[in-house]
């Protein structure tokens, strides 16, 4: 019997502005098993909490986050008004190393997801940096669809976890496992695909889809043996996990 694991996207996004710390409180509160966010490097090399390169579509400002202090970055405001309106207007961006200090105290896990470009190659040392000073090493698992950051990852820590996200893949258990990543990271559409949750098992990878919103779709992960979730609405994938596993007792 498998224990599917809830792991909120970006925080509990479907009620609380993507990657910041109200979205990932939440999750808290809403008992997800996790947390997944997205890191990207600003001019001044601090890693910060924020899923697309510039600031444009979550934010009041407009600009790359490459090209901006972490104190020009705490100017704007994060409360992804076109989303939310203005119930969550003044909330900033995020380091990873205040995220990480913001659940420490809970015993979720941490998926961070390395936005690694060729133009960044600094990326993965600097967040390997931020989690080993705030002791997090043991509750973080890094994925990247850029699967030559995870091999630039391991070559730095080979005692880090890595898991590969991709849409869908050839032979995606050998690769992962060439260079030891514990888990699959694939889209939902390749993960419900017959056998492709026990072939992995069998290889010994854990399969962690991403990102289901639709109740049916999780309920099919949860039959197949998913090891986790990846959604926007924990509440709900909590909701039927528990069922699911109710089932079993
Ligand atoms: O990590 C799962 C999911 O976040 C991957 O897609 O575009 O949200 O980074 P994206």
């Amino acid at each position: 019997m498998i224990y599917t694991a809830i792991w909120a996207h970006r925080g509990a996004s479907a009620y609380a502005p993507e990657n910041t710390l109200p979205a990932f409180l939440l999750a808290e509160r809403l008992g997800s098993d996790g947390i997944e966010l997205d890191v990207q490097i600003t001019k001044d090399k601090q890693v910060v909490v924020c899923h697309d390169h510039n600031i444009d579509r979550t934010s009041n400002g407009t600009g790359n986050i490459c090209d901006m202090t972490l104190e020009e970055l705490k100017q704007y405001d994060f409360g992804y008004p076109t989303a939310f309106g203005h119930r969550f207007a003044g909330t900033k961006i995020s380091t990873l190393g205040e995220l990480y200090e913001a659940v420490k105290a809970s015993d979720m896990i941490v998926n961070v997801e390395l936005k690694y470009t060729a133009a960044q190659p600094d990326t993965v040392a600097l967040t390997l940096a931020v989690t080993e000073q705030h002791g997090m090493k043991d509750r973080v698992i890094y994925s990247s669809f850029a699967h030559y950051g995870l091999e630039a990852v391991m070559k730095l820590d080979s005692t880090a976890v890595v898991a590969p996200l991709y849409g869908d893949m050839e032979n995606a258990c050998e690769a992962a496992l060439a260079y030891g990543a514990l888990a699959l990271h694939p889209a939902h559409s390749a993960a419900v695909k017959p056998g492709y949750i026990n072939e992995a098992h069998l290889k010994g990878l854990r399969v962690h889809p991403y990102t289901i919103d639709n109740p049916a779709i999780m309920q099919e992960l949860l039959n197949l043996g998913a090891d986790a979730l990846i959604t926007n609405y924990p509440d709900i994938a909590k909701g039927l996990r528990d069922k699911h596993l109710k089932k079993f007792i």
